[in-house]
């Protein structure tokens, strides 16, 4: 399928102040958009200027929420190029997110290709500053306007471009994490291992009570027996305990996080002894109390690598490392981001370069 190009004759003024670009604020000049129509496919790909849609007001993502969505980054690097990490994994895995909302899959290349172009065309948005980078938000959405459940027979994908800073105003200072007892977000055998913003809506009310707290997020426990560790409102949530890396394993309500999966390779090709095991929170408070909860960490595209300093739950308040970042948490911090920013050599084949 061939992309068509229509530049923008009005282009936006660029962030003169990367430091303070936030998180998600900020948009690029254009956009890429396909459709799909039962018959007929996927088809009109095109990179257009950066405009509100137009969407009847009975379009089904507006009423059930047949929607789903993805998020990574590209990065600068120090001689001026721009490059990705793992784009396909991205595409892959909103395959599956697709899988489970019944909505069409896409081509994996050619979304990389898709993707390719539109950065190429907003090269200039990607920041030049260290810590910075252009947030990429693919998703889809059902659009047939029609107010009975059932899957749409008419989808848009599109992907916009958000030149970004860090996800949390703290950056890489360590987070308080809020465990959450009262509500669940997710339960096996529903959609917690997709990216769905329905996942987030169910988030949201938590977030409210963390943030009441002064906590910047919510821990999320199992949704049967409320004891088991699952992940945090945007990142996957790892522990060093007694000299061992735990995370929580995928089981179908968590989100298979790509930042995870590179951070388990990593420490296992540094010899660290790792582990996917269901954990209690039971468990992390006891490894506090015996002093053997050396530290914890958050890990996601948005979050990247986020050191947690304090957890509450319920009365207990752990503060972890003396809420400073943990000599692991940095090391893996400082290979990713080197990594990603080109600074240090890619011995995994994670980088995607960006042509031209
Ligand atoms: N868990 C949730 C709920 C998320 O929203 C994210 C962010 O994408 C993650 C985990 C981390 O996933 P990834 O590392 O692929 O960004
Ligand atoms: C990401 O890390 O890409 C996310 O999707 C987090 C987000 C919900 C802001």
């Amino acid at each position: 399928m061939d992309i068509r190009v229509e530049l923008t004759k009005n282009p936006k003024a660029k962030p003169t102040d990367e430091s303070n670009l936030g998180f998600g604020h900020v948009f690029t000049d254009h956009m890429f958009i396909m459709n799909y129509d039962k018959g007929q496919g996927w088809h009109d790909a095109r990179i257009v200027p950066y405009a509100p849609l137009e969407l009847s007001p009975a379009a089904m993502c507006l009423h059930y929420a047949q929607e789903v969505f993805e998020g990574l980054k590209a990065y600068r690097t120090a001689d001026g190029s721009v490059q990705m990490f793992r784009p396909e994994e991205n595409f892959k895995r909103l395959n599956i997110s697709n899988q489970r909302l019944v909505i069409p899959e896409v081509d994996v290349d050619f979304c990389i290709k898709a993707l390719d172009k539109l950065v190429s065309i907003d090269k200039d948005w990607v920041p030049h500053t260290d810590g910075a980078s252009l947030y990429i938000r693919p998703f889809i959405i059902a659009v047939d306007p029609f107010l009975g459940v059932r899957p749409a027979d008419s989808y848009m994908f599109i992907i916009i471009l958000s030149p970004s800073g860090a996800y949390y105003s703290t950056g890489l200072n360590p987070v308080g994490i809020y465990v959450e007892s009262n509500y669940v977000r997710a339960v096996r055998g529903g959609m917690g291992f997709t990216k769905t913003g329905g996942n987030y809506a169910a988030s949201l009310i938590g977030q409210d009570e963390a943030h009441k707290q002064d906590y910047s997020q919510v821990l999320w426990l199992d949704g049967v027996e409320r004891k088991y560790i699952e992940e945090v409102g945007a990142m996957n949530i790892f522990f060093i305990i007694d000299g061992e890396i735990v995370t929580p394993e995928l089981q179908g309500s968590i989100l298979s996080g790509i930042t995870r999966k590179s951070v388990l390779e990593l420490c296992k090709s540094w010899g660290m002894k790792v582990s996917e095991k269901r954990i209690s929170i039971q468990e992390v408070a006891d490894a506090y109390d015996a002093g053997k909860l050396n530290e914890v960490f958050g890990t996601g595209t948005a979050a990247v690598i986020s050191p947690v300093g304090k957890l509450k739950w319920g009365d207990k308040v752990m503060i972890i490392n003396d809420n400073k970042i943990g000599e692991v948490s940095q090391k893996i911090y400082d290979t990713m981001t080197g990594m990603q920013y080109g600074k240090l050599e890619d011995k995994f084949g994670w980088i995607h370069k960006l042509e031209g």
